[in-house]
């Protein structure tokens, strides 16, 4: 799909992104190069992915083979939970390894700060993660940083990930906090449509990023009976009707693979018809799942604010 999409600073998103979590440096690098190959203009990295030096190297690569120019793409990475505290040295080391002058989109990776023990992982003597309590350093805080850095031009665009509604409201209601956030990239599939959170984000005007769009690891989605009658009926793969249903949700799906032929077959959409998009929004209510779930001693996904 070519569809794109508008931010509330103007400028525009291509409706597909190439997910890179869990793909290792030499594996992203020629997934990235083939996605761009393959018509993506949209490749969505992390701090903690450690393959930024893979993507930069692709996408240096690919505007050379092509002439196209850096503004054509839209890249995307997001500031690591150990760095919340210096979030202008954390996306310049980004930039850095990225080998680019801005990205498009920098989101906080997590509503979670942790000590920055040059560590990303950084751990107390008993083994949990240690994390900095919310009175002494919260996503607000973070928040209000990445806003200058975006002011700065290092960032065309802020978001954050993996917020539920309790805490964007509690960010968007704090004074200083000027700037909406462009993007929310949370874990999104028919198993996990987050319905309420969708609505609440558009009307803020706050564009959804769907990552796991099949599911994570082992695609379980395309077992799925419901996406595998409507793959016969369209005529396509299982993996098409859950992108196609987000696409048509105007959400952005970031679809990973390391596998040419899969990388090339998640760009492409089919227009579902209304009713097969409401077959793949009931899909939820028998099979409702969280698959990406990690275990930092906070509550993320509960409905305090303050974790
Ligand atoms: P691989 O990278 O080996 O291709 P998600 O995007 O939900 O995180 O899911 C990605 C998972 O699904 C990865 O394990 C990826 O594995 C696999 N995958 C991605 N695209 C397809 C596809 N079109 N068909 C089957 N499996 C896919």
């Amino acid at each position: 799909s070519t569809k794109t999409l508008k931010l509330n600073t103007g400028a525009t998103i291509p409706v597909i992104g190439l997910g890179t979590w869990q793909s290792p440096d030499e594996e992203c690098y020629s997934a990235v190069l083939s996605a761009l190959h393959a018509g993506y203009r949209h490749i969505d990295t992390a701090r903690i992915y450690q393959n930024e030096e893979a993507v930069g190297k692709a996408v240096a690569q690919y505007l050379k083979e092509s002439g196209t120019s850096r503004d054509k793409l839209f890249i995307t990475t997001k500031l690591w939970c150990s760095e919340v505290q210096d979030p202008e040295k954390a996306l310049k080391e980004s930039l850095e390894r990225l080998n680019l002058e801005y990205v498009d989109l920098y989101l906080m990776h997590w509503p979670v700060s942790m000590v920055n023990r040059g560590d990303l992982f950084p751990k107390t003597a008993s083994g949990t993660t240690e994390i900095i309590p919310f009175d002494k350093w919260n996503y607000v805080e973070t928040y209000k940083i990445m806003q200058k850095l975006y002011k700065a031009g290092l960032t065309k665009a802020i978001g954050i990930s993996n917020f539920n509604i309790p805490k964007i409201d509690y960010l968007l209601a704090q004074s200083g906090v000027d700037v909406v956030p462009a993007c929310l990239q949370v874990e999104i599939h028919p198993y996990l449509p987050q319905f309420d959170l969708v609505d609440y984000c558009t009307k803020k005007g706050i564009l959804v990023e769907c990552y796991s769009p099949l599911g994570s690891t082992g695609a379980p989605l395309l077992k799925d009976p419901a996406l595998i009658k409507l793959g016969e009926k369209y005529g396509v793969s299982p993996a098409c009707i859950a992108i196609s249903w987000a696409v048509a949700r105007d959400t952005i799906p970031l679809p990973k693979s390391v596998h040419e032929e899969r990388i090339v077959s998640n760009l492409k959409v089919v227009d579902l018809a209304d009713e097969d998009i409401s077959l793949v929004d009931a899909v939820s209510k028998t099979t409702a799942k969280r698959l990406v779930k990690p275990e930092w001693g906070v509550d993320i996904f509960g409905d305090s604010a303050k974790l």
